[in-house]
């Protein structure tokens, strides 16, 4: 089985060309993880500040136990993920679950909240998608044979520079001061439309009388908000001004959506 949780339709697409490769069957996130009848879980799901987003975290919290089966993560990365992977292990070694495997795959960026971050180049996010498939197939092989054997796979992650200090302390502090999603706000060019607030995965936007977005406290700064409005009329204080939107695979997530709630 593949848990998976995207922001912006990366981690779908590589859950997808997973599916195509190993067949298991996929669970979106949030969202109750049955136990998997083909006995192993594959964790996919995007890296935020060299870490797991919170939404990732309370999902294997809240995972079925896993007696010693094996279970494997595939994060999607913009560059690199630290020692996330470490993060993930210990977490799924919580529930009795058995890491038997870390991978990551570089996608087009979605971080664009500080000064200094910014979407790819549309040169750039498009060869990052095109490199996807011959990536995700070299996971599923991978996972494949540990699954045949019953050994684990080798870790196989872009840690980057200063890998320990950006997720034991940078990741620490990015949760407990850059997470809020108060700074969120619809500037002038907002339409109206509730994209933002319908597909917001922790239901935490809703539509005011005067027919703008009104951000909760409810966020795990996803950006899904940010990326999917048609008018790019989604700000975080000043930061976003002059950023770009990562959209090449959004259509795709919205769809898989949709078919989701018919
Ligand atoms: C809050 C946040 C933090 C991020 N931090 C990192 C990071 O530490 N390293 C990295 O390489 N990419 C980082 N990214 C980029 C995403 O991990 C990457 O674009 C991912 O593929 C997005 O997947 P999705 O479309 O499934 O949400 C971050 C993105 C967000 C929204
Ligand atoms: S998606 Fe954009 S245009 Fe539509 S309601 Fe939200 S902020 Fe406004
Ligand atoms: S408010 Fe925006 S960033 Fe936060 S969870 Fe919802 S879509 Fe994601």
């Amino acid at each position: 089985m593949i848990a998976v949780f995207s922001g912006t339709g990366n981690s779908l697409r590589v859950a997808r060309l997973l599916q195509k490769e190993l067949g298991d069957a996929i669970v979106m996130l949030p969202g109750e993880i049955p136990y998997p009848a083909d006995g192993r879980l594959i964790w996919v799901f995007p890296i935020y500040s060299w870490g797991l987003p919170p939404v990732v975290l309370d999902a294997i919290a809240s995972s079925p136990e896993g007696r010693d089966t094996q279970t494997f993560m595939v994060a999607t990365c913009g560059d690199d993920i630290g020692r996330a992977d470490r993060r993930w292990a210990k977490a799924v070694r919580k529930r009795g679950w058995c890491p038997a495997g870390a991978f990551s795959v570089q996608m087009p960026n979605t971080y664009v909240l500080m000064k200094g971050f910014d979407v790819d180049s549309p040169e750039l996010a498009q060869a990052k998608v095109t490199a996807a498939p011959a990536r995700v197939a070299a996971i599923a092989a991978a996972i494949r044979q540990a699954t045949e054997s019953g050994r684990p796979a080798s870790t196989d992650v872009v840690s980057g520079s200063f890998a320990a200090i950006k997720t034991g302390v940078i990741y620490p502090w990015f949760r407990r001061y850059a997470m809020s999603p108060e700074p969120f706000f619809a500037d002038d060019r907002c339409i109206g439309c509730g994209l933002c607030a319908r597909s917001c995965p922790l239901h935490n936007i809703t539509m005011t009388q005067t027919g703008r977005p009104d951000w909760g406290d409810r966020c795990t700064l996803c950006l899904r908000c940010y990326h999917v409005c048609p008018a790019h009329a989604v700000c975080y204080t000043t930061a976003t001004r002059g950023k770009g939107q990562s959209r090449l695979l959004i259509a795709d997530l919205l769809s898989e959506l949709d078919s989701q709630t018919h």
